[in-house]
């Protein structure tokens, strides 16, 4: 799919219809787990309430329709909850992990996919891809399943350049964040390898030129209020 047509100014979308594809029922289940995540590890949620910021923002300047667009900021607030089963002295580690350890860590794309097994409504393509293959590289060395370049789904390759920006420009335990504009470039050296070039050179136009995250719809709004009276 060639996208180089396709990319708009987010300032002049239009964000006037909700795109309401979730029913209460389930906006309560994705509020459920997403205070799980928070519970088990507050670095965890908030990483992953910026990592679907991101990921809202650039599959809005593609103009991905809302129905895409509201399942990759779900998929891409999901991403990472298989960690929940990765012990707290592998995940919380200072220092750099053994190689057995990493393959536990590895193992949370494949958990957290099982885990939302229980959910059906959660099971929709794009949010289950992503949760799965998030760890994917565009050359075809991520795991769990080595795909590559167009064999990734869209919105998985979307939430992989948002992951990664994030956790480049965040402090961690074992690094110091780094500015915006050196992890931009650290996308755009690693496209191809890492990242769909067309979606990195997108996200890095957007970064450089300081742009902003886009309002979300009232709907996903609600997601993160919860949220954030809970933790104020
Ligand atoms: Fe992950
Ligand atoms: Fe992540």
């Amino acid at each position: 799919m060639d996208i180089s047509n396709q990319v708009s100014d987010v300032n002049t979308c239009d964000f006037s219809e909700s795109g309401g594809t979730y029913d209460l029922k389930t906006l309560k289940d994705i509020q459920l787990l997403i205070r799980v995540i928070e519970e088990s590890d507050s670095f965890t949620w908030s990483h992953s309430i910026n990592v679907a910021n991101y990921a809202y923002t650039l599959a809005e300047m593609l103009c991905l329709s809302n129905e895409q667009k509201n399942n990759i900021y779900i998929g891409a607030l999901l991403h990472d909850i298989g960690k929940i089963e990765i012990p707290e002295t592998i995940l919380k580690k200072t220092c750099k992990l053994t190689p057995e350890e990493w393959t536990i860590m590895k193992t949370h794309p494949r958990v957290g996919f099982n885990f939302l097994r229980d959910y059906d409504q959660l099971m929709k393509p794009d949010i289950h891809d992503i949760v799965l293959h998030h760890h994917e590289r565009y050359d075809g060395n991520g795991y769990p399943d080595g795909l590559a370049g167009e064999e990734i789904s869209l919105a998985t390759r979307i939430v992989t350049v948002a992951d990664c920006f994030d956790a480049m420009t965040s402090n961690r335990v074992y690094q110091n964040a780094k500015d915006k504009s050196t992890a931009a470039r650290e996308i755009l050296n690693n496209a191809y390898r890492q990242f769909d070039p067309q979606l990195a050179r997108v996200f890095v136009d957007f970064v450089l030129k300081g742009g902003m995250l886009c309002p979300l719809p009232y709907q996903l709004q609600d997601i993160g209020l919860i949220n954030k009276q809970k933790s104020s």
